[in-house]
């Protein structure tokens, strides 16, 4: 999935937006102390997709909704989504993130907590630049949505009878969110009515869960090099994902009472048979076509921009976001 060069290709449309964003984000994190300054740098350094600017930018270009407060709402946005992750990393107990080492593995807990809101306020504070209380109404209650979603996520933990509708909601909430700020600032900037505005939010929602699916499959097919940290730790940390969900709705009882006593027993060495299960149960293909198939309805949903080329790009991302990884 995360072939960069191809992702640079398809955002050349918006490529002095990016370079601004950019630019801006290095100017707020120049820090306010040595830590700060030395923790940002680190963030800098492995950077990460900027996947929720390049929607911004360029379902904001496709609707001619592109303002001068668009970089700063993308700024704002991305923040809050590196905050979430110095929060996640700490809830997870991760030790890798975009190929380098967690900011709670590297220094501590207390500091990627801390960062985290250091973060947090500077995202607040980007916010107000844009002057819309209509987008900072939309970006706390995406915020508050990431944190209802990982808080779901810590309550269904080991939950091995998860519904696939549950599942949706939480990733819809902690990850959908910000996608679907994201493409809604542009109609929301511009004072749009309201049906554009829920087009775009409708297609940075739908677009969001197939990313957020994706990402899933990820800890099955992915290998270390191309994720950036080992598969098969949702498995062995009991996070239940939509091709184990699948195969669990499946199989027989028996094979299903096997899977969950591997799966409580939390050994490293038993993945393999779990991942052979959600293979043989059709659970990797069907989250595959789970993922296109809300890709699709998100893209319907802004259909009548066909016509333009940020639309194309669009199409691209959405491709480059969902495609499979093996
Ligand atoms: C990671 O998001 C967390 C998820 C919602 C899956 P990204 O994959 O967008 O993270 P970076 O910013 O590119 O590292
Ligand atoms: C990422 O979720 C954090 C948020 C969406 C807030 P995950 O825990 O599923 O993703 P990774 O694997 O850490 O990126
Ligand atoms: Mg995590
Ligand atoms: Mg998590």
């Amino acid at each position: 999935m995360l072939d960069l060069e191809k992702m640079i290709e398809y955002t050349s449309p918006i490529q002095e937006d990016l370079d601004l964003f950019s630019e801006k984000l290095h100017d707020h994190l120049q820090g306010d102390s040595p830590l700060i300054s030395s923790i940002a740098k680190h963030l800098l350094k492995s950077r990460g997709k900027r996947i929720r600017p390049v929607f911004l930018f360029l379902s904001s270009r496709a609707g001619d909704n592109f303002t001068d407060f668009s970089v700063d709402a993308s700024l704002s946005i991305e923040l809050i989504h590196t905050a979430t992750l110095l929060h996640d990393d700490v809830v997870d107990e991760s030790d890798m993130r975009r190929g380098q080492e967690t900011v709670n593995s590297q220094w501590t807990n207390l500091i990627s907590v801390l960062m985290g809101d250091y973060l947090f306020a500077k995202a607040f504070s980007m916010m107000v630049e844009t002057n819309s209380i209509e987008l900072m109404r939309s970006i706390s209650r995406a915020t508050e949505r990431v944190a209802v979603g990982e808080l779901r996520q810590i309550e269904e933990t080991a939950n091995y009878d998860l519904s696939e509708d549950a599942y949706l909601n939480i990733i819809a909430d902690k990850t959908a969110s910000l996608f679907a700020v994201s493409c809604e600032a542009g109609p929301i900037l511009k004072s749009r009515d309201e049906k554009v505005r829920k087009n775009f939010a409708d297609f940075g929602e739908k677009i969001g869960i197939a990313f957020q699916i994706a990402d899933d499959l990820l800890d099955f097919v992915g290998d270390a090099k191309t994720i950036g940290k080992e598969p098969g730790i949702d498995v062995l940390t009991g996070q239940m994902t939509l091709p184990l969900i699948y195969g669990l709705h499946q199989s027989s009882p028996e094979s299903r009472k096997e899977i969950i006593k591997i799966l409580k027993a939390k050994d490293e060495k038993s993945f393999k048979k779990v991942y052979d299960f959600v293979l043989e149960t059709g659970g990797i293909d069907y989250a595959y076509k789970k993922a296109n198939k809300l890709a699709q309805e998100g893209l319907d949903s802004i259909s009548s921009y066909k016509q333009n080329v940020y639309y194309k790009s669009l199409e691209d991302m959405v491709k480059f976001t969902t495609a499979r990884a093996s």
